[in-house]
């Protein structure tokens, strides 16, 4: 049935399964939106580069359906690598442009293809009317509003508020690799960056001083045992700042603080809005 003549909303959230309280929060979020909350749960092989952890990625389909049938979701779509990919890797690519080129994309080249691919993918099978993504996936939520402009999707995207533990740390499924005591340092990370992210909200201030204030984060980072991939401060847009040659011109402006750092074998990802002035 078209979209159009349905009577009901569907919404998507789609996930790659081992679902902890912060996908529990997007199907809440889902049912506020649509009439029907469908979860996909597929961990997604074109997304994963070489040496990456598709093979180690926890699959838990039964305690996730389980979880998902205490929030109310509707329908769980868990197809195979098979239905999904007839073809391994698929011919047909979705690139997700220059966007992707920096921050993840950059030390994960090719992963925001394989989240373009299989969310077209998804949006064409499940053909929901809205779909939920959480923002600590910051760069990958815009990549998705830009495919569903560029295709011409008619799917309302929604970003959902980053879910923390009480110390903080943001709520991912590869927190698990985490020993336990790495997950007690593993909270600095949102820490530093709510500091820098005070630091920055008065804006006015010289490059010089930017410069010296991410210097000093990257070495507390490092200092505290992670592995930095990045840590930047971009538009909201993903844009870069405006700068001059001596003022880092942040006035008026909605900025975001990005972080990607390795402690022992997990990947961390956080980010932290600034509204400056
Ligand atoms: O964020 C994720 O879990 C995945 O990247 C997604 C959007 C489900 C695509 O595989």
């Amino acid at each position: 049935m078209d979209k159009q003549d349905r009577q009901q909303r569907i919404a998507l959230v789609p996930t790659m399964g081992n679902l902890h309280q912060g996908h529990l929060e997007l199907v809440k979020i889902a049912k506020q939106h649509a009439d029907i909350v469908v979860v996909s749960i597929f961990v997604n092989p074109t997304q994963f580069g070489v040496g990456e952890d598709f093979d180690s990625y926890p699959r838990t389909l039964d305690e996730d359906v389980a979880k998902l049938a205490t929030v109310g979701a509707d329908y769980v779509f868990a197809p195979s690598v098979d239905a999904m990919y007839p073809v391994l890797p698929p011919p047909t690519t979705v690139l997700a442009g220059a966007i992707s080129s920096q921050l993840c994309g950059q030390s994960r080249p090719g992963h925001f293809d394989g989240v373009g691919i299989v969310v077209s993918k998804l949006f064409n099978i499940v053909q929901p009317d809205v779909a939920i993504f959480g923002q600590k996936d910051y760069q990958q939520l815009a990549i998705i509003k830009q495919l569903v402009r560029d295709l011409s999707y008619s799917i309302e995207i929604i970003g959902a508020p980053i879910i923390r533990a009480d110390d903080g740390l943001a709520l991912s499924s590869r927190n698990q690799y985490l020993t336990e005591s790495e997950r007690q340092v593993a909270p600095i990370l949102h820490r530093e960056l709510q500091d820098l992210a005070k630091q920055l909200k008065g804006g006015g201030i010289s490059q010089q001083a930017f410069e010296s204030l991410l210097k000093d984060k990257r070495t507390r980072i490092s200092d505290a045992g992670f592995t930095i991939d990045y840590l930047e401060v971009k538009t909201e847009a993903l844009g870069s700042v405006v700068s001059d040659s001596t003022t880092f011109n942040i006035e008026n402006k909605n900025i975001v603080i990005l972080v990607a750092a390795w402690l022992g074998r997990a990947r961390l990802l956080d980010n932290q809005l600034v509204v400056v002035g």
